[in-house]
């Protein structure tokens, strides 16, 4: 239905899908979750993530499954060792940004479970429904990669920005080449969407922004569309606040995906009015037991959009506390609209 709506811009067609929709929110999650002593396995291991992909769409009439998996998983596959730390988040070992590092390659091999996965998803799912792959954006993927993990500011990564430019271009202009390759991978497998997460666009330094905000993301598309890849891309540019506009004209995603902070009204007006706008819903607001905040937020959006081609989504990933009876009540508001 995403491919539709790009197709024919028609604005009657409002697609539903949610970030992060298949995980802890949902119990039986934990029941694949725990089969796997770490979530890496999990996430290669071609059966569970064909079940924890299809779950949310047992719950829901969303018009997308997103693939079960990670941004992180790229790190691991170029050598970084990964772990997921219950309560902490994930913790990426210490690496060297050297010449050799710089020249390691993904072995798309390793990467056979998801293809396999992919390929079973898409045997299954409802030829109408969409299967959405994805990449962390450069930025963002480097952001863990210096860090070790996640962080309120990322010092760590912005010091070996501003001491070391050069080398750490090199590692950006890395990334993005092999973001090129993993959603090429993906969209040749069968994913019929692809998204591009800019979790930590927000602490680019302004001075930054074109370089590793804007150019990576337009370079991953020009060489896909070289490549003949022709889906629809989405971009996620994460509480960039005005870098929205710029972000809107120049990056050539087809779908821009807008936070729950950014008022929507002041995007609708400022960006690029040729692109499909996705998101914007608080996802915490599905956590609460207001039903009346919900059905306000939820025609919020619908009101505000009602005249342009726009994705029903939230403006960030699913948190664990949200309620299935909230998400079920938001998918009923939009089909009755
Ligand atoms: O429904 C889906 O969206 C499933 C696929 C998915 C996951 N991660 C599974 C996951 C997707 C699209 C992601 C993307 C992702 N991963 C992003 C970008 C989107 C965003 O949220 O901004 C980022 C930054 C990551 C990195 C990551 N993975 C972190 C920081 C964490 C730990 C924090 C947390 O939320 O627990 C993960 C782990 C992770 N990835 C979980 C899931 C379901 C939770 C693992 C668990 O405890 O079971």
């Amino acid at each position: 239905m995403i491919n539709e709506l790009i197709k024919t811009k028609n604005n009657k067609i409002v697609p539903k899908w949610f970030l992060r929709q298949s995980g802890r929110h949902i119990k039986e999650y934990f029941t694949i979750r725990n089969k796997h002593k770490n979530f890496i396995d999990f996430c290669l291991d071609e059966n569970s993530v064909v079940n924890a992909t299809m779950l949310p769409l047992k719950y829901y009439n969303v018009d997308a499954a997103i693939l079960f998996s990670d941004i992180l998983l790229l790190p691991y596959f170029l050598g970084q060792e990964v772990t997921f730390k219950k309560g902490v988040g994930p913790i990426l070992k210490e690496i060297e940004i050297s010449e050799t590092y710089l020249k390691t390659e993904i072995n798309f091999d390793d990467l056979k479970p998801i293809k396999n996965a992919i390929v079973k998803i898409k045997s299954i799912i409802p030829p109408k429904k969409d299967l959405i792959g994805f990449c962390g954006a450069p930025w963002t993927l480097s952001c863990y990669m210096l860090e070790g993990g996640s962080s309120k500011d990322y010092v760590k990564t912005r010091t070996f920005l501003w001491n070391e430019e050069s080398t750490f271009t090199k590692l950006i202009n890395k990334l993005t080449n092999d973001c090129v390759n993993l959603l090429e991978f993906q969209y040749l497998a069968g994913a019929t969407v692809l998204m591009i997460f800019d979790t930590w666009s927000n602490m680019i330094p302004d001075r930054y922004w074109n370089k590793f905000g804007i150019e990576p993301t337009k370079y991953i598309i020009d060489r896909l569309r070289e490549r003949n890849v022709k889906c629809p891309i989405i971009g996620l540019p994460f509480k960039s606040g005005e870098m929205l506009i710029k972000y809107s004209y120049e990056s050539t995603v087809d779908i821009i995906s807008i936070d729950w902070k950014t008022n929507l009204y002041w995007a609708l007006k400022n960006i690029n009015k040729d692109i499909v706008t996705q998101g914007n819903l608080d996802p915490v607001v599905l956590a609460s037991n207001n039903l009346n905040a919900v059905r306000d937020e939820v025609h919020r959006i619908l009101d505000l959009t009602k005249e342009r081609c726009h994705i029903f989504n939230v403006g960030h990933g699913f948190v664990p506390e949200v309620k299935i009876d909230n998400v079920q009540f938001t998918i009923k508001l939009i089909e009755s609209y």
